[in-house]
């Protein structure tokens, strides 16, 4: 056995400061043409951004609002500020951060992730020609004549900017939240007299005309609003201006409805700069109290110069996230309430009110008293309660649904009465008595039970911890730190392969962990693999035996062996993170054992098995090329997946045909990732240092190099050449002194014809490309049943997924879609290739060693202590159990 001592003892901190680099999708300048596919994914190193319009002052994205990863919208952002000026699909949503839109020349259509239309352009009579980002912010798709076959402007969303117009009937609506833009509750009506904010449709808070910023030129009838450089303006059907509101110059303005329901004007010097002038931006309505639920619904809004203070009046003292309640003992009337009237009673809110709603609307009924004022709200399903304003004998409804109320006092103190529609509730009525008694007879043996469960419970958990006491006897729980670290976020996730060092069991079985996927106990497990009965495979890990769950399903139950230390807390922490990643891709973990020393994990069963088998030592029938491109690129999309599509990224740090399994229906999954951690502290110090097997490593595995995705992306280019050629690309003949992979699965492949000749694949390949001659790279047993257009890109994508300097390989998000056809195909360097000759010809012999010590002192980069490593490298790694291939 070689020395196992650890290569590089800070991998860790570098697997932490390990930075993704960007090599994604380029973003385009202002045109894209069909076909085009862009995801959040396939642009994660912009942020989403796909297009930029030609000064750089607006893009449009796949746009993950507020950092979430649930709702993904085809956006238009004004860059320097990072404002959302538009978006396609509020209210459809993309859930999946793969998920594409695609531009084709039908126009522009989002997927989901199961691969439902969730929004499209319409049906256009000629086809689109390309998709265009104009320096104003509108995106547009043209036909072949570079005429507007749609475009954004037409279809605002929250936001208008300069030399966009609305016209009359149009209107932006708010956004639900700043991470949901679907249409929330308020919206900006262009009307042919005003521009008017309304609540809820209907309720009018604000008018253009009557703020203090507008002046009205003339009458006339509106027919569109638009903002520039000088103000914000109503427009006549001729252009000549009848209400503007002048501001100071600016190059660019926006307008957008807040999601608080504040139209929001902001400027800039310029529309590609950040920097706003003098005016710093106009809200309208100013005022405090003016918003509808300024205080929340039932809440009281007292002025206070521009700001306000809220409070709850008397009746509805009880203050809650979203306003005030009424004390225990009435129940406001919904809306359209109209049952039996005796019930129904009002709540006085006293004098000094006034509603949002008085400004703008004419009273409900004028000349009328007070209980008139009242009949009317009574008769009226819709009637939420009213304000009777005694002074001009005028009676307004209060309808739709309750906002806040202000207080006058402090200003004008003109105010009126406010009454709120409530339903006695029948504990406020005579038979009071005997409704306790019903709630006694209730509750009583509801209590009971209660104390009856908490007492077993406590006798329950206080005879385990004693149980565990005994075998373990270590620290308390550190559920904190789990929780801490389920909720990581993507950036900080490569976290992930970094060990706990403080690394006590506390062998609880009472850990609570969200999201852990079923626990089996080891009887069931033995019941399920029939005591352990039929062996499937054997691996680094240990061996793997099939199993049938009681519901029928078959199972791969891997038996996880030589755990040591390792924390059960811990474990168990990372199975849930396993267990929580569900992608067609990759292989799903339907639960777990933990009992004493033992660590089973129950996978799903995939009766194809693993890669390599049909691939290098086909017993049933060869895999046809269109076989493996599916392959290719179902496991491309599952290393994606786990690359940027949970929240902890995982790099799996072992790509090899071994962990590819294939099942019936052309299911392709990716097996064994997050592992890493399921070992004794020497195993994992090797383990994560040189985690992968050989062959598949990629040369920043020797070097000081940060292990990043990009070292999976190298593995997969490896196993991409394999598909094509159809054996391994090392000749197992070509012995490094160890035999490699002796207790592999699938043994040796073919390949020994070719002794003595240069059998590094990998470098053929290279030949090939450089002499443009794919077709003779393709596995000879299809005899030529293959495309040869397909065989170039799969040789040039696993190329480029070779290169040496880890930052210029594309990230698997790009391999996908560069095999799908969706991305640009790259093109390999052969300068950041040339180490490939150097592996060819120091593995091909027994010299190998010399030769690579050789190449390396060449290379001042490179350390001593890395070459000791080197020389001792594949012995150790063929002796070590750590390279096993499964
Ligand atoms: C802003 O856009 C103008 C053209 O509109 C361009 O000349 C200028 O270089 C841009 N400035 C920046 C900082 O991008
Ligand atoms: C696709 O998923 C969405 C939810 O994300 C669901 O509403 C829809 O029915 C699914 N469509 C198909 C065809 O499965
Ligand atoms: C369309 O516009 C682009 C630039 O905006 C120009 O290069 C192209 O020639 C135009 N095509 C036609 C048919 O006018
Ligand atoms: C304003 O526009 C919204 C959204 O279409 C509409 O529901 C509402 O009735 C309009 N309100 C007015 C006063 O025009
Ligand atoms: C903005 O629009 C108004 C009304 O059309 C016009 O009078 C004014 O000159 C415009 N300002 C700029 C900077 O274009
Ligand atoms: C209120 O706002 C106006 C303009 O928005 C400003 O001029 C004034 O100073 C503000 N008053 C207070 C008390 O903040
Ligand atoms: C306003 O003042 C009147 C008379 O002082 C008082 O009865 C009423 O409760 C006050 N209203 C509010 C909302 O404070
Ligand atoms: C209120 O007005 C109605 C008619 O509008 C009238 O019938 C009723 O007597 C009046 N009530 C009082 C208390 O004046
Ligand atoms: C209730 O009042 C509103 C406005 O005051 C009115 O539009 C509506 O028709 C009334 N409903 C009934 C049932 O009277």
């Amino acid at each position: 056995m070689g020395r196992p001592s650890p290569i590089r003892p800070h991998l860790l901190l570098v697997l932490l400061l390990g930075v993704l680099r960007s090599d994604a999708g380029t973003v385009r300048t202002e045109l894209v043409t069909p076909d085009f596919a862009a995801s959040y994914l396939l642009f994660i190193d912009t942020l989403g951004v796909f297009l930029r319009s030609s000064s750089g002052a607006f893009e449009a994205a796949v746009h993950g609002p507020a950092g979430q990863q649930d709702r993904y919208y085809l956006a238009v952002l004004h860059a320097p500020s990072g404002t959302c000026v538009w978006a396609a699909n509020r209210a459809a949503p993309i859930t999946d951060r793969a998920a594409p839109f695609r531009l084709s020349s039908a126009g522009v259509s989002a997927e989901d992730a199961n691969g439902t239309v969730v929004w499209s352009t319409p049906p256009f009579a000629s086809p689109v020609a390309a998709l265009r980002l104009a320096d104003s912010g509108n995106l547009a798709l043209l036909d072949g004549q570079n005429g507007t076959l749609w475009q954004s402007f037409d279809r605002p969303t929250d936001s208008l900017v300069s030399s966009q117009r609305l016209p009359a009937g149009g209107f932006l609506a708010s956004a639900v939240s700043a991470s949901d833009l679907a249409e929330g509750d308020y919206s900006l009506n262009v009307t042919a007299a005003d521009a008017v904010l309304t609540w809820m449709g209907s309720s009018l808070y604000w008018r253009l005309s009557n703020d203090a910023i507008s002046i009205k030129d003339r009458e006339g009838t509106v027919a569109y609003m638009a903002v520039n450089g000088t103000g914000l303006y109503l427009l006549a059907a001729d252009d000549t201006v009848i209400v503007q509101a002048t501001m100071p110059p600016a190059g660019l303005r926006i307008v957008q409805l807040g999601v608080d329901g504040k139209l929001q004007i902001s400027s800039f010097a310029s529309a590609n700069s950040s920097s706003s002038p003098m005016d710093g931006g106009i809200v309208a309505p100013s005022r405090g109290c003016a918003l509808p639920l300024s205080c929340g619904a039932l809440g009281l809004c007292t002025p206070d110069g521009n700001a306000s203070i809220c409070t709850c009046p008397p009746p509805f003292p009880t203050a809650h996230d979203d306003g005030c309640a009424p004390s225990v003992g009435s129940t406001l009337l919904p809306d359209g309430y109209c049952g039996g009237r005796s019930a129904t009673s009002y709540l006085s809110l006293g004098s000094g009110i006034a509603y949002y709603a008085n400004k703008f609307s004419p009273p409900a009924m004028a000349g009328s008293n007070a209980s008139s004022c009242q009949a009317l709200c009574s008769s009226n399903c819709s009637c939420l309660g009213y304000l009777y304003d005694s002074s001009s004998l005028s009676c307004y409804l209060a309808q739709h649904q309750l906002a806040s109320f202000i207080n006058t006092n402090a200003s004008n103190g003109a105010g009126m009465s406010g009454y709120i529609k409530v339903q006695s509730s029948p504990r406020s009525s005579s038979d009071s008595s005997s409704s306790n008694k019903t709630l006694i007879a209730i509750l009583l043996p509801t209590i009971i039970a209660f104390l009856l469960v908490v007492v077993v419970g406590a006798f329950v958990i206080a005879s385990r911890r004693r149980k565990d006491e005994q075998r373990v006897g270590r620290r308390a729980s550190r559920s904190r730190d789990v929780q801490l670290r389920r909720q990581r976020s993507p950036g900080s996730a490569s976290a992930h392969l970094v060990r706990d060092l403080d690394n006590d069991d506390d062998g609880d079985d009472d850990i609570v962990i969200p999201g852990l996927p079923t626990r089996f106990t080891h009887d069931e497990i033995e019941a399920m693999t029939n005591s352990y009965r039929t062996k499937i495979g054997a691996g680094g890990f240990g061996a793997v035996y099939k199993g049938e769950l009681p519901d029928g399903s078959l199972v791969a139950v891997k038996k996880i062996e030589g755990v040591g230390t390792q924390g059960k807390r811990e474990f168990m922490t990372e199975i849930a993170v396993i267990g929580n990643i569900h992608h067609v891709n990759l292989v799903r973990l339907r639960g777990f054992c933990t009992e004493g020393h033992r660590r089973l994990l129950v996978y799903e069963y995939m009766n194809r098995g693993s890669l390599d088998r049909p691939l290098f030592r086909p017993a049933g029938p060869l895999l046809e090329w269109k076989e493996r491109v599916d392959i290719a690129i179902g496991a491309a999309r599952g290393l994606a997946y786990l690359h940027f599509g949970c929240n902890q990224r995982i790099i799996h740090c072992d790509v090899k045909p071994e962990n590819i399994l294939l099942a019936d229906g052309g299911q392709v999954k990716i097996a064994d990732f997050g592992l890493a951690k399921f070992l004794t502290p020497e195993q994992s110090g090797l383990f994560t240092t040189m985690r992968g097997t050989r062959g598949y490593l990629a040369p920043e595995w020797l070097t000081n190099t940060a292990i990043t995705d990009r070292t999976d992306v190298y593995g997969f280019g490896m196993v991409l050449l394999e598909l094509v050629h159809g054996r391994k690309n090392r000749s197992e003949h070509v012995s490094d002194g160890g035999g490699e992979d002796s207790n592999s699965s699938n043994g040796t492949a073919g390949g020994s014809s070719r002794g003595g000749r240069n059998d590094y694949f990998p470098l053929v390949a290279l030949e090939g490309h450089e002499g443009g001659r794919y077709a003779e790279l393709a596995d000879p047993r299809l005899e030529g049943r293959v495309v040869g257009k397909e065989v170039e890109r799969m040789v040039k994508v696993a190329l480029c997924c070779l290169h040496e300097d880890p930052h210029t390989r594309p990230s698997m998000a790009v391999v996908a879609g560069m095999l799908e056809g969706t991305m640009e195909l790259g093109e390999p360097r052969a300068q950041a290739l040339g180490f490939l000759r150097l592996y060819g010809r120091g593995f091909a012999g027994p010299s190998e060693g010399n030769v690579m010590k050789q190449a390396m002192v060449g290379d001042r980069t490179r350390s001593e202590t890395t070459m000791t490593t080197m020389s001792g490298w594949p012995s150790y790694m063929s002796s070590s159990q750590l390279s096993g291939a499964r």
